[in-house]
Parts: C-alpha cells; structure tokens; sequence
C-alpha cells in the first residue's frame, strides 16, 4: 500500500467483457490487466485498433463498469464520472447549440463558476488552441480539425486533475498538430496534470509521455514498456528519439500482425 500512496491511477486485475446483446457472443476486450500511473505523470497507450484502448480510457472516465477488477483514482474505486477527470472522446462530442466560447465554458459554468472567470479561462484556450476569432461560431461551421480543437480546450479548460484524451491529435493537420503538442506539454508542466493518452501515433507517443504502454492483441494486456527520460521540447530528428520510437514500433508491429491475422482468420 506504501508504495501506491503517489500513484493516481491504480488498476487492478481489471476484465472487461462485452456481451452482444442480439447474438449473446462474448468479446473479451480487456484481460486481467494490471499497471499504474504516477501522480503527474503522462502516459501515452498504444496498441492495435480494437484492443481495448478506448474501452480502458471511457473506464478510467468512469463511463464503463469493470466486469472484474478495479480501478483505483488516488486510492479510492472508480465508480462513475467525476469532476476530476477530463475526457477528450475519439469522437468528440460538441454542443451544437453552443458556440465556440460556450462550449468551453460549459463545464466551468457546472462547476458554479462566475460566467466572467469561465469566458477568461476559455478565452485563453482560445488562444492556445489558435481558434482566436472563431468564439462565436458554432460547431456545425467548422472544420474537423477546429472542431477537435474546442474539444481539446473544453476538456483542459475544465482544468481536471486527470486529463483522458483518446486520440486527441488525430483529425489535427500536422502543423496545428505540433502546436498542440508543444502547448499540451507545457500545460502538463506548469498545472501538475496526470495525462493518459490513447495514440496511434508512436512518434507523438515518444515526443510527449514519460512512458509509453504497448498494449497488446486483443484480450488486451501490456506487452512493453518504454520509459522515455528524454529533455523537453523533443526533436524528431534526435537519435535518441528514434531509439525509443524504434524499440516501441517494434512491440507494435508483433502485436498489429497479430491482429491482422486474427482478423482474417488464419488461426
Ligand atoms: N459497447 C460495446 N459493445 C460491444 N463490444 C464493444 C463495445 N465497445 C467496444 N467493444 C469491443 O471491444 C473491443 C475493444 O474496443 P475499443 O474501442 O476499446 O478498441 P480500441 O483499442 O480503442 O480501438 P481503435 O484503436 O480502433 O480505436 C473491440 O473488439 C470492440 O468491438
Ligand atoms: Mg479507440
């Protein structure tokens, strides 16, 4: 128990099965996993598309219930929701009668906050996120990337103290991209934030966590984990980067293959 006192996030044996409710078959998504997060720690997850990735982060999130195991939140369960974890969905939800500004705002404006401070908090993500002049527009006239931007400022602007971003990144162009890299790292720095964070990129994984978890084929559990001790801002071109980025596509592509065949039914 000592030495989980500075974990925030602990899971333990954690299953997850999802019944069909039609057909009654079974898919085992997650197996028996076992890990943790420190407190202010950033963790990037990756692994094949339908291992579980998501289905972990909306458990975290409280939205889905284990079958078995649990998932402990600074030593106490997750039973549901809460206010001190921010999601940004795969596929993010806006308020489509919300302009920008207020979509930002909404979660400041249920936590009872004056509607003055929550325009100044969502003003400066705003900025950050460069959808400066956009405040009040609404959603529906936006592009994807915007769109995915406001999500981005609405979950950070909520300022949770576990921030759960499921593929954030990824109707991003690469250039607002490498903003958003550089802004969400400073974030994480100067607001003492624990981040979990689903990619299916290996690169933005190494450029960003302090730990990079593979998890493997489905039933999902970790395969390697990569501890990437390198200085902030990171550069692609940095040997030492593409050391770390080589041993994790590595892991990876073991665990894709393995998909692949599964899909096809070849054994
Ligand atoms: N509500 C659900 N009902 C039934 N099966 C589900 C449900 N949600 C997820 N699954 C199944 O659980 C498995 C894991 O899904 P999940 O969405 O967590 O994968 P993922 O790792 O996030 O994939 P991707 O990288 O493609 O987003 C898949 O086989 C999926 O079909
Ligand atoms: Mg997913």
């Amino acid at each position: 128990m000592v030495q989980e006192r500075n974990k925030k996030i602990v899971v333990r044996n954690l299953n997850k099965t999802f019944v069909n409710q039609e057909t009654g078959e079974q898919v085992v998504a997650i197996d028996n996993l076992n890990f943790s997060i420190s407190e202010n720690e950033f963790v990037a997850i990756i692994g094949p598309s339908g291992c579980g990735k998501s289905t972990f982060l909306y458990m975290v999130a409280g939205f889905e219930k284990a079958s078995s195991g649990e998932i402990l939140l600074s030593g106490k369960p997750i039973t549901g929701p809460g206010r001190d974890r921010g999601l940004v969905f795969q596929e993010f939800v806006l308020f489509g009668w919300r302009t920008v500004l207020r979509n930002i705002t909404l979660g400041l404006e249920l936590q009872k906050m004056p509607r003055q401070d929550a325009e100044g908090i969502a003003r400066r993500w705003i900025r950050a996120t460069g959808l400066s002049g956009f405040e009040n527009a609404y959603p529906s006239t936006l592009s994807g990337g915007m769109k995915q931007r406001v999500a981005i400022a609405r979950a950070i602007a909520y300022n949770p103290e576990v921030l759960l971003l499921d593929e954030p990144f990824g109707a991003l162009d690469v250039q607002t991209k490498n903003y958003m890299i550089k802004d969400l790292h400073s974030l994480w720095k100067e607001a003492d934030k624990t981040i979990l964070m689903v990619t299916h990129s290996v690169q933005e994984a190494v450029l960003m966590a302090d730990r990079v978890v593979v998890f493997g084929n489905r039933p999902s559990g970790i395969v390697h984990e990569e501890i990437v001790e390198l200085p902030h801002p990171r550069e692609v071109g940095d040997p030492a980067v593409a050391r770390h980025m080589k041993r994790v596509t590595d892991a990876l592509s073991v665990e894709v293959d393995k998909a692949m065949l599964r899909e096809r039914g070849q054994h």
